[in-house]
């Protein structure tokens, strides 16, 4: 018999509870042992009254301490008391599977080294992207593999509000409350809606397929707060859709990363994917692109992978952790490639900034005649890099009668 306890009872903890209780005849047949949840560690004992778990809850942590359980499921969130719940479960040689991204994106290596020492393992296959199998494919299936570049829709709060933005001409504050009436987005939605928690699991990402440390805090991230229906109605004009992509390119010279939103096209990879469904596009060398895509949240899609960790831990899978690298990476957060931008100026006289924009660039393409674009130039200019269209960006906003630039990058082809 294999003993669980689960800290946490909410929409992941409880689920991991379901599916254990639902599959437990499976499992067992699986994986050869019968598993059981002895102890349920909860904040506050008033909202788990009646429930029918009520035995095995406490919100004491010693009792969990006491139990001897076999594996602990981290499912509370937050950083503070999980990492210190997490390290002490290491020390005392229990196994840890945890579905927070928060923990993993700052004391992930340091806990997979502590997990290393106890021989004990720590999974975490949850915190990115829900219910997608990514890091262990990363880890493992694709371990042959020099990884190129990741693209991904890793936030399914942001990716609801845009979809609403998009398909029912929504403003966002009204996609946000929206979001929010419907449970996917919290009241305080900053760490969604301002890149963050997308930069998280980017830095998750990034750290176990290229083997180095990538900091969640040093990676550009530009959220979706800014995003308003003019930039919807040229993505319409340009058969796109606008999403929050975190993408991480590797370079010879460090790993560009960046938050932000982009313009897709509406028939490609991302284009499709709605709401609290995520998307993962990946290049290695020897596989090419692949593209993982399915729930990124949810009671159910997370459990699953949880499930799949403790499989893991059950069958001994040589007995390791998800693996963070070691090395600092250095991160660049503008883009060195040849791209396409979105340009909206506001401006009184805009027959004369369009033809100084250009003048500027090789390629320029304006919206002409929109009764939407007032006192507005919008074009889509190609610019050799970031840094380039940065500095065109800088000497426009000098130029008299220009009040406001906005630069959305367009990505084609994918
Ligand atoms: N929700 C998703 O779809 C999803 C998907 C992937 C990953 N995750 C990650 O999974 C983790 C849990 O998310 P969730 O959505 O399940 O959160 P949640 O619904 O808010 O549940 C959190 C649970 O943890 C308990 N808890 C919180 N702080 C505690 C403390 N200090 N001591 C003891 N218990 C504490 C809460 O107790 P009370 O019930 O008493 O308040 C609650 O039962 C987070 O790291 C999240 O990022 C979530």
């Amino acid at each position: 018999m294999l003993k669980l306890g689960i800290l946490g009872n909410g929409t992941v903890g409880s689920g991991v509870v379901e599916l254990v209780r639902k599959n437990a005849e499976y499992i067992k047949r699986r994986s050869g042992t019968e598993v059981v949840i002895s102890k349920i560690l909860v904040k506050d004992m008033d909202k788990h009254i009646n429930n029918h778990n009520e035995e095995i809850i406490t919100n004491n942590i010693q009792d969990v301490y006491s139990e001897d359980v076999d594996i602990v499921v981290e499912a509370m969130g937050g950083l503070h008391p999980a990492y210190e719940y997490i390290k002490s479960f290491l020390q005392q040689k229990k196994h840890v599977v945890t579905a927070n991204k928060d923990v993993v994106a700052k004391y992930g290596r340091e806990l997979a080294v502590l997990a290393e020492e106890n021989n004990v393992s720590l999974r975490f296959e949850a915190s990115v992207a829900g219910g997608i199998p990514i890091l262990k494919p990363l880890q493992e299936c694709l371990a042959g593999n020099d990884i190129k570049y990741l693209m991904a829709i890793l936030n399914g709060t942001t990716n609801f509000i845009l979809s609403k933005m998009y398909n029912e001409s929504m403003k966002y504050e009204e996609a946000l409350k929206i979001a929010q009436q419907l449970g996917f987005a919290e009241a305080n939605p900053d760490s969604d809606v301002l890149g963050y928690d997308s930069a998280r699991k980017l830095a998750i990402l990034s750290s176990i397929s290229y083997d180095e440390k990538v900091d969640w805090e040093d990676i550009g991230v530009q959220g979706i707060t800014e995003i308003d229906d003019i930039d919807i109605l040229c993505a319409k004009e340009l058969n796109c859709t606008i999403k929050l992509l975190a993408t991480s390119i590797k370079k010879e010279d460090g790993i560009y990363a960046s938050v932000r939103p982009v313009l897709v096209p509406i028939y490609g990879y991302f284009g499709k994917i709605e709401s609290e469904f995520n998307g993962i596009l990946l290049e290695g060398d020897a596989v090419g692109q692949m593209f993982f895509c399915g729930k990124g949240a949810g009671k159910l899609p997370t459990a699953s992978a949880v499930l799949g960790d403790i499989f893991d831990v059950i069958e001994n899978k040589k007995q390791r952790s998800m693996l963070i690298g070691n090395k600092k990476a250095i991160l660049k957060s503008k883009l060195s490639e040849k791209a396409k931008w979105l340009l909206r100026i506001k401006c009184q006289n805009t027959e004369e900034i369009l033809s100084r924009v250009k003048e500027s660039f090789k390629a320029c393409e304006s919206f002409e005649n929109k009764d939407w674009l007032q006192n507005e130039a919008a074009m889509v200019v190609e610019a050799v890099n970031e840094e380039y269209i940065d500095g065109v960006v800088k000497e426009l906003k000098l130029l008299p009668g220009v009040e406001h630039i906005k630069k959305l990058i367009k990505v084609d082809n994918i």
